[in-house]
């Protein structure tokens, strides 16, 4: 684990954001970012209850310094720890959350702070969006997973016994304070699983900009990421620094075009039916982003199988998977019939068949119209 202060205290980019359900968001990303709390509260004329809801690993490196950016005269700050993971995302710690709210008279002009992964934006989302029918909302993502994905896109969630992510309602924060000194805690392993979701979007990038406003920089995303993982990259590097600002921008400027995933949305699932299966079907063994990684690769040998990319593909994509330390291949025990099974599960299917996001024509476009039968799901293994 390294825990240093960043090297790179760079600029913080601060973006002004009207969603579709017209809450404006203001989305800081850079190191230092999370200095921002205070002025985010008064810009958007926040109560003086704030409650800091965090999980332990957060606790433990980053809420005390956090609580002190909250001046103790302007602000009465309460805090909750609840458990790490996917633990926490339950209908008891839900209610605990509306529960702690209640006891401490919160009002709707209150606010809730998000402080850790994305199981803590997901459910302390999911609790802001709920009690009195919506407090603020301020997320500070501490995992690079939560800072390019979870925390940007307006989705909240818990699970339910029969599934993941099942219970969840659309519900926008007021800002998102996307600081990569926080990163500094985050075990390697951490950092790589949200690399997976960064190399998603290297893959995806040209086929958002066509269909978005979002604006290519001068090199491919994939490019910059070969760069980054060619050596020993770590939390501080400025061209992850680059990578985190153009995935939130990718990911804001998707949304904006399709808030309810009807459409251009679903570019942002590559590599997630097969994911979604693998998780289930290794009960979790695999990582989200070891998974994410390994779909990535399914779908881009299905691609260059179909015809629909060139060879030379499959091999930049797994050697970028190697480089930045992530699998590519389905795990040696998984049984395919199994995996294939749990992939007709997916949220992504509609009647007998599933809509796929599939790598077409070079690395960076997809098609995310292609439907396979549920019955064909095992060519993607
Ligand atoms: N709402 C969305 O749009 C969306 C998108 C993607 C993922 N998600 C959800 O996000 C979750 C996965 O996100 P995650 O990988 O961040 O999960 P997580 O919250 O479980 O965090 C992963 C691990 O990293 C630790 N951690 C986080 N920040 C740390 C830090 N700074 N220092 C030390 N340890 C730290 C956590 O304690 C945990 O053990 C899943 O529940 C998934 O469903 C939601």
């Amino acid at each position: 684990m390294r825990h240093s202060k960043s090297k790179h205290r760079g600029t913080v980019i601060t973006m002004n954001w009207s969603t579709a359900l017209d809450v404006k968001t203001r989305v800081a990303v850079g190191s230092g970012a999370r200095h921002k709390l205070t002025n985010v509260l008064a810009q958007i004329g926040a109560g003086k209850r704030v409650l800091i809801v965090c999980q332990p690993s957060t606790a433990n490196h980053w809420l005390r310094d956090v609580m002190s950016i909250l001046p103790s005269e302007d602000f009465k700050v309460t805090t909750l720890e609840v458990p790490d993971g996917e633990s926490a995302k339950t209908s008891e710690w839900l209610l605990r959350i509306w529960e702690h709210l209640e006891g401490r008279g919160f009002d709707r002009q209150d606010t809730i702070v998000a402080l850790g992964g994305g199981a803590v934006m997901d459910l302390a989302g999911f609790a802001c969006s709920t009690y009195m029918r919506g407090l603020n909302l301020v997320l500070i993502p501490t995992s690079l997973l939560a800072q390019v994905d979870a925390a940007i896109g307006g989705k909240t969630a818990i699970n339910l016994p029969t599934g993941k992510n099942l219970a969840g309602t659309f519900f926008f924060p007021k800002a998102v304070l996307a600081d990569q000194e926080v990163l500094s805690s985050l075990p390697q392993r951490e950092l790589t699983c949200g690399l997976a979701e960064v190399i998603k979007y290297g893959m995806i990038e040209d086929t958002v900009a066509k269909g978005s406003d979002y604006e290519k920089g001068p090199r491919a995303l994939l490019e910059v990421i070969e760069d980054l993982v060619r050596d020993n990259y770590d939390y501080d590097d400025p061209i992850l620094s680059g990578l985190i600002t153009s995935c939130i921008k990718m990911k804001l400027y998707v949304v904006a075009k399709d808030p309810q995933e009807t459409g251009l949305r679903r570019v942002l699932n590559l590599g997630h039916t097969v994911a979604h299966g693998l998780e289930s079907e290794t009960s979790f063994a695999l990582s989200h982003g070891q998974a994410v990684a390994i779909g990535l690769a399914q779908m881009t040998k299905y691609a260059v199988g179909q015809k629909k990319l060139e060879k030379d593909a499959l091999e930049r994509v797994k050697e970028l998977l190697i480089r930045a330390e992530l699998p590519y291949e389905i795990p040696k025990g998984a049984s395919k019939e199994k995996l294939a099974q749990a992939m007709t599960s997916d949220k992504k299917r509609a009647g007998e068949k599933i809509k796929l996001v599939v790598p077409h024509t070079k690395l960076g476009t997809v098609d995310y119209e292609t439907l396979l039968p549920v019955t064909e799901l095992a060519k993607l293994l």
